[in-house]
């Protein structure tokens, strides 16, 4: 019996391994909550509601003001630390540059800004905002990793997708998001995210799910 003990407790414990590894545990709140509060996806939010009007949503002055300010004056170029502070805390006029950059410390906390400034730093790059798009927007159910086991997932028959196994490719992506799982004969509770998301957001959440793919779809997949 003695010598039985350890090889139960092996046994046990090889089954709880797979069992674990079949149904990793939901995510918690706190889990979404240490992915939304990084610096970069607060910021992101900032930025669309302050910024983007000027800037553009990629940050290279392609944006609705460019009529009147020109692109090249609002694209936002590399630039040290303490000059983006500067800018952004005291306006253009202040430091000799345009005064249509406004001054932005009575506007925004200092959390804000620390969070605009870290968001600046990637707003350039399609991966980097399209995380933020996800790590806003999607994690509730697809899981902070994206592999569908976020914290709503199990209110959901059939679960959210595991995103980072997906066998589907862009444009199939692109339409589900776009016009939600019932549209396309899925799950009416993939949600229809045509009108929340611009298509420069759907398009950059798309090639950040690229980037989560743990194994590549085939040539093939899609529709
Ligand atoms: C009303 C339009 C407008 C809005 C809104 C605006 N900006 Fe600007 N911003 C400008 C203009 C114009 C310049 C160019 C200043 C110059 O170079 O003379 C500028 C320049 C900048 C620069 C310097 C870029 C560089 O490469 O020299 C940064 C950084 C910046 N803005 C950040 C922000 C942030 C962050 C926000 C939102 C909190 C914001 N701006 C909102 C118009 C705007
Ligand atoms: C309320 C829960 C919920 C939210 C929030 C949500 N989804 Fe979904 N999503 C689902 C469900 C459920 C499915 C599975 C549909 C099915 O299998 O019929 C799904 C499926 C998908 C698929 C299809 C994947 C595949 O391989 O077939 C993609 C892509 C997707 N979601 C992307 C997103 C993105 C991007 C966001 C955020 C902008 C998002 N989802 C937010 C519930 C959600």
């Amino acid at each position: 019996m003695r010598k039985l003990l350890p090889v139960a407790a092996a046994v046990c414990g090889l089954i709880l391994g797979l069992v674990a590894e079949q149904a990793p545990a939901v995510e918690s709140r706190a889990q979404v909550n240490a992915v939304r509060n990084k610096p970069v996806v607060r910021g992101a939010i900032v930025y669309k509601y302050y910024c983007q009007l000027c800037h553009g949503e990629r940050g290279d002055g392609a944006a609705r003001a460019a009529k009147n300010y020109g692109e090249n004056l609002l694209r936002i170029k590399a630039g040290s630390r303490q000059y983006y502070e500067d800018i952004i805390r005291k306006g253009g006029e202040a430091i000799g540059k345009s005064p249509f950059m406004p001054v932005w410390q009575d506007e925004l906390s200092e959390e804000q800004i620390n969070d605009v400034i870290a968001y600046l730093s990637v707003v350039t790059d399609e991966i980097e905002r399209g995380a933020a798009v996800f790590k806003t927007n999607c994690i509730l159910c697809h899981g902070t990793k994206g592999d569908g086991q976020g914290r709503a997932s199990t209110l959901y028959n059939p679960p959210p997708a595991n995103l980072t196994r997906s066998d589907k490719n862009d444009m199939y992506k692109k339409m589900i998001i776009t016009m939600g799982g019932e549209a396309m004969g899925r799950s009416k509770f993939m949600p229809i995210w045509g009108e929340q998301l611009t298509e420069q957001e759907i398009s950059d959440v798309v090639a950040y799910l690229r980037t989560i793919l743990v194994v590549p779809p085939p040539p093939e997949a899609g529709l």
